[in-house]
């Protein structure tokens, strides 16, 4: 059973591509969230997989959200795994403190560097470099599935940072979805509303409306609108949209 959230894809193609190999399901947290669901049964031999993007240095509300609300009853090898766009800063530890107060045990840990989703200040609009970024993290990722399948222990999230979640606070002013813009370009759609994992969006007279103070800023919905419509600050417009394929 291999758990991720994915505001644009990176962890779901790693969720997908593991789960692939090993034989087991992803499970998605956002749809956990909506539907209720947390009740779990995993046979004792069972790998069980966290999976999640990195956001400022630590985890998205989603994850922290779902991890307090999981039940899971069973299940073997424990995994966690975040994919990031430069560091994974202190998200490893974080997420194996949570699941420790779970009463879930980590076996191993993982990151993979995916393209960088936080477009208030990186740049995705070079789709060759995107390119080449995935490129190798499909590398990465086979070599953690070779670990996986033999599943191996130990920290190898190779971009951790000592003190990293000490930066985690400044997630909570970073939510304000006073932050997020729609232009004149909307057409409408509903999409941004749909795909949303907070539900904070709602259209109303044809336009999105932010219907909560506060959301996961995973830019899900300024990266999936299909007119580029959604901004967050100046320099959004300027660094491209993005969706893993
Ligand atoms: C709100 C937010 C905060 C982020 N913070 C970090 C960060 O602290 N370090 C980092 O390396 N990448 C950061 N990123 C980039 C994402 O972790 C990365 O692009 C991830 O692979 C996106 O996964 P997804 O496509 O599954 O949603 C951030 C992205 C967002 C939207
Ligand atoms: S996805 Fe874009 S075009 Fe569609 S309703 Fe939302 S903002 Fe408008
Ligand atoms: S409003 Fe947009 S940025 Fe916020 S959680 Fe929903 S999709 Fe993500």
């Amino acid at each position: 059973m291999i758990f991720y959230f994915s505001a644009t894809g990176n962890s779901r193609h790693a969720a997908k591509r593991i789960a692939e190999a090993t034989g087991d399901r992803a499970v998605s947290i956002t749809d956990c969230l909506k539907n209720g669901q947390f009740d779990f049964a995993a046979k004792d031999s069972e790998t069980v997989g966290f999976i999640a993007p990195v956001y400022n240095f630590g985890l998205p509300v989603t994850v922290t959200d779902f991890i307090d609300k999981l039940n899971l009853n069973g299940g073997g090898y424990v995994f966690t795994l975040v994919t990031y766009g430069g560091f994974s800063g202190g998200a490893s530890k974080m997420i194996k403190s949570l699941l420790k107060e779970k009463g879930i045990k980590t076996d191993a840990q993982y990151s993979v560097r995916m393209p960088d989703t936080w477009t208030p200040a990186y740049d995705v609009s070079d789709k060759e470099k995107v390119a080449e970024t995935n490129r190798k993290a499909d590398e990465k990722i086979g070599r953690i599935i070779d670990k996986i399948v033999r599943k191996a222990k130990g920290n190898f999230d190779s971009r951790r940072i000592p003190f990293g979640d000490k930066f985690y606070g400044g997630y909570e002013e970073m939510r304000k979805t006073s932050t997020l813009s729609v232009s004149n370009d909307c057409i409408g759609c509903g999409i941004c509303a749909e795909q949303c994992p907070t539900e904070a969006i709602e259209i109303q007279n044809g336009k999105p409306v932010w219907v909560r103070d506060k959301c996961a800023m995973c830019l899900g919905c300024l990266h999936r609108c299909p007119e580029f419509a959604i901004q967050r600050g100046s320099k959004t417009a300027m660094h491209g949209q993005y969706t893993h394929k």
